[in-house]
């Protein structure tokens, strides 16, 4: 086989066997790991990939995952999913459970175990009573870094997150960092799992209170992350709660899950159980949905065609005088969104953010208000801001491509090459579905043609695409 044949195949294997994905810049990585590998076992590259594929080969698939993840993670990881979880989902989930007095979670992917301890040491705080029951089981493929769980011992870093009473309260100096008590650690048990593989056990259907599974699914090829997300859904009690990373959204509406939205962080609700009392924001309901979609069908008038026709021809201002213009009726959200656009088009910022904040606020889990938002914050100079909505919108709907394309300018402008060319990738792939009207609203005057050149010349400037 010829060397680039030999990645492709190396790819494939990969995949199958750990369902892992890789971008096509990674070519270089995969090919000193696979001449090392090789070597290793005194073959050639082809006898080494041809044993790989045709028996179970343990021992080598082990130290493929030891050299190949990526394991970072800490304490208390995006404090925000923790206060969700610990105000929210988890007093939700004891009032459900009052009969059976016991709390189940899992943390898939869990690494050196950080996560599940942070799991256990919610659960113990949230339990109603001392005869609770709070169990929680970390599941890894690495056995370097499921060793490390076991252990149980952490520097003062993996705890930069912690809050100090917690540390305190949950921790012990050890050997100059800390030891999770062994309260904590009886709650929680560690074990080795492939996720690309069954498991009928670990995946028993409706088990589960609370699953984590964050900073994973961006490594998976799109079958296994579907079967693994189903496998999990299942694997919830009615009404029992998923979280995902920052990056792995399922979007606003997967299969059986319900978007919920609280203390700044969004996660799943399995839905069925009990009706949750306590959560601020609905789930995204088919009402939401239509009003907010920017494929809507115009039912009242058609004053947003023409104003968005208008908007098309570069005619900003009337554009704006007839979408401003008194009409009977309540405004839709999409009426109001336009207005927005065309008041930043005509430089009236500070207009245009208040009327983004009001759409946000009144539904936050609209993706075109946050893009809005971003774009006339990042106008306006507030750019730290600004990725923060842009990666609001991406995460509410991730087949919407040009807040990804503006994450990827502003990494790329931050010196982030890396950070930039996988946005830019990701929405340069998204640009060819991407849906007219809003790139009509979004583009900047490009179409879709321009704003692909556009996004092709920023990616190949990144200097990290093959
Ligand atoms: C970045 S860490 C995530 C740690 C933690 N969940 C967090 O977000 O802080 C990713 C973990 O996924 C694990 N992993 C990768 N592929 C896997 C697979 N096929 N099955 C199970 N775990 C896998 C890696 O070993 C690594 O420990």
């Amino acid at each position: 086989m010829s060397a680039p044949a030999q990645i492709t195949r190396f790819r494939e294997l990969l995949a199958r066997v750990l369902g892992w994905t890789f971008a096509d810049n990674d070519a270089q990585q995969l090919a000193g790991l696979l001449r090392d590998r090789a070597a290793e076992h005194g073959m050639s590259r082809d006898a080494y990939l041809a044993r790989l594929a045709t028996r179970r080969w343990e021992p080598e698939v082990t130290a493929l995952i030891e050299r190949l993840s990526i394991t970072e993670t800490y304490c208390f990881r995006h404090g925000e999913q923790f206060a969700a979880l610990r105000e929210d989902a988890l007093p939700e989930r004891a009032a459900a459970r009052a009969s059976q007095r016991v709390l189940r979670m899992l943390s898939v992917a869990c690494s050196s175990g950080e996560e599940a301890y942070s799991l256990a040491i919610t659960g113990r705080q949230v339990r109603p009573d001392p005869d609770w029951i709070v169990s929680v089981i970390g599941v890894d493929a690495n056995p370097l870094v499921l060793r490390k769980a076991e252990a149980a011992w952490y520097s003062a870093w993996s705890l930069r997150e912690t809050p100090d009473a917690v540390r305190r309260r949950w921790f012990r100096p050890d050997d100059g960092g800390y030891r999770v008590v062994d309260e904590i650690r009886r709650l929680v048990r560690f074990q080795r799992t492939n996720v690309a593989e069954p498991d009928d056990s670990l995946w028993r259907p409706g088990q589960y209170d609370v699953i984590f599974c964050r900073n994973l699914l961006m490594y998976l090829t799109p079958a296994v992350t579907s079967a693994l997300v189903e496998r999990m859904t299942a694997a919830l009690a009615p009404g029992g709660y998923l979280f995902l990373g920052h990056t792995d959204s399922l979007g606003s509406d997967p299969d059986g899950l319900e978007l919920r939205h609280t203390r700044q962080s969004f996660y799943y609700r399995r839905a069925g159980g009990p009706t949750p009392q306590r959560l601020g924001t609905p789930p995204v309901t088919e009402q939401a949905r239509t009003v907010s979609g920017p494929a809507e069908a115009l039912a009242v008038d058609n004053t947003y065609d023409r104003a968005l026709d208008l908007l098309r021809q570069e005619r900003f201002t009337d554009a704006l005088e007839l979408a401003a213009a008194p009409r009977p009726g309540p405004l839709r959200q999409r009426d109001r969104l336009l207005h927005g656009v065309l008041l930043a088009q005509v430089g009236r910022l500070d207009e245009a953010v208040a009327l983004a904040r009001r759409l946000s606020d009144e539904n936050g889990l609209n993706p075109d208000a946050h893009q809005l938002l971003g774009l006339c914050l990042e106008d306006g100079s507030a750019v730290a801001e600004a990725i923060g909505q842009y990666r609001l919108a991406a995460y509410l709907d991730p087949g919407f491509a040009l807040p990804r394309m503006r994450l990827g300018q502003l990494a790329r402008r931050q010196g982030d090459d890396r950070g930039a060319a996988a946005e830019l990738e990701r929405a340069l792939d998204l640009l060819a579905r991407e849906d007219d009207e809003r790139i009509t609203l979004f583009g900047g005057g490009f179409g879709r043609i321009a704003l692909t050149v556009l996004c092709r010349s920023e990616l190949d400037a990144c200097g990290v695409h093959p």
